[in-house]
């Protein structure tokens, strides 16, 4: 049925990805064709297996670097492409603190790579995944795009490399349209219980910290800090669900398929440029909330301590998300109980994640 109505084919990098896998599903689900381009370095073919499951057809997939060029040009020769989502890297702030030149070979060298590639073959309409980490510790909340930009963590620093990248690059060509989405903190599956967020090791992140010890895999969750002047002193973040992210993608893309039709065919409009959008809920909830409303969903008891701060962290992290809403006619839907919720449902359905099925 939705074949009638296939509208342009995108590259997604990183699409075998915790974000990477929503935003297929919902991309296909709004018509769009998908080519999935992902070395596999941080999940797994069983991802993309699932994905072709819940949308009823095998999704096209290439297993490679975005570094490796030559197949990147064999990928863009052989596919006509409207746009690239790119989800590709490497995302572990402590590990990127250890490995820093990896980080900025993978983040950075990798972007550098595709946007070449992407020149070369006159595909100048990209999405790319910032974070708000590239905000550092705001001054002001709820932070909206103009905020200042500071980083302290080499994974953040490679966030910020590439947005600077991105607006030099729509400066020297105005061909370019370019929108980097500033993350929150995505949390939260896959309604089916098919696809979910799958650490590789023990969760540094508190969702899936937290869903591992409502399972049984971890003893306790260890909470970093309680004197932050919030709420009940525990860290507050904007947790924001996959799938509702995963909208937001849809609705840039969208958004520069309008952009990008009215500027060929009227001189008026003014190319996108580089355009930073926050995606998240706008509200704050803290560490301590997000574990009772866990607990609440599963029933199963969280056991936790409070330990020191961990560094690096800031006490609060919330968005403006007007921008979102004004330009794409998107805001977030879905609730922490939905998040809470909908990461149980991966988490108890698959306890090891994709690797064994019970
Ligand atoms: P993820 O690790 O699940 O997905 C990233 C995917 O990229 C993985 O499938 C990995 O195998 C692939 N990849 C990494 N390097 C690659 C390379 N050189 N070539 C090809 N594929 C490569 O992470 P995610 O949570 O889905 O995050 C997606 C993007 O969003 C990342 O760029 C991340 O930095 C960014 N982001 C994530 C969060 C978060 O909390 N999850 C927040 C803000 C921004
Ligand atoms: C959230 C809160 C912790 C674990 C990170 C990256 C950021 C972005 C999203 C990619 C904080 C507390 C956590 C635990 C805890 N990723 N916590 N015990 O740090 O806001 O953001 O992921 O771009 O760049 O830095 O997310 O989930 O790690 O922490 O108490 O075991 O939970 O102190 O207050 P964070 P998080």
């Amino acid at each position: 049925m939705l074949e009638n109505f296939m509208k342009s084919k995108i590259l997604v990098t990183g699409g075998a990805g915790y974000i990477g896998t929503h935003t297929c599903i919902a991309l296909y689900e709004a018509g769009y064709d998908v080519v999935v381009y992902d070395n596999l370095s941080n999940s797994s073919r069983e991802a993309i297996n699932r994905v072709s499951t819940l949308i009823g057809q095998t999704i096209e997939f290439i297993e490679s670097d975005i570094r490796d060029a030559e197949v990147l040009k064999q990928v863009f020769a052989s596919h006509e492409f409207f746009g690239v989502i790119h989800f590709a890297g490497l995302k572990a702030v402590g590990e990127s603190v250890s490995k820093p030149l990896l980080y900025y070979n993978n983040n950075v060298g990798g972007t550098i790579t595709l946007l070449e590639v992407m020149a070369e073959y006159n595909v100048k309409n990209l999405v790319f995944s910032s974070s708000a980490t590239v905000y550092g510790d705001p001054e002001n909340l709820p932070i909206n795009e103009g905020s200042p930009r500071s980083c302290t963590n080499p994974y953040g620093q490679s966030k910020l490399a590439v947005e600077y990248i991105l607006e030099d690059l729509a400066i020297s060509d105005n061909s370019w349209n370019l929108i980097a989405l500033r993350y929150f903190n995505p949390v939260g599956a896959h309604s089916s219980g098919q696809i979910g967020e799958d650490p590789n090791d023990i969760p540094n992140n508190l969702m899936p910290y937290i869903s591992q010890v409502a399972v049984g895999k971890l003893d306790k969750l260890s909470i970093f800090g309680n004197d932050y002047p919030t709420v009940d002193g525990t860290g507050v973040r904007d947790f924001i669900h996959v799938t509702d992210l995963a909208q937001g993608h849809v609705a840039a893309l969208n958004y520069l398929e309008q952009r990008t039709s009215s500027i060929n065919h009227s001189d008026m409009t003014k190319p996108v440029g580089f355009l930073p959008i926050n995606l998240g809920t706008g509200k704050g909830t803290s560490v301590l909330e997000l574990v009772f409303a866990f607990s609440d969903v599963s029933r199963q008891a969280i056991p936790y301590q409070f330990t020191d701060r961990r560094a690096g962290d800031i006490a609060s992290c919330y968005a403006s998300a007007d921008k979102a809403k004004t330009l794409l006619g998107w805001q977030a839907e879905l609730s922490i109980a939905d998040m809470c919720r909908d990461t149980w449902r991966w988490q108890s359905m698959n306890p090891n994640g994709y690797t064994k099925v019970v």
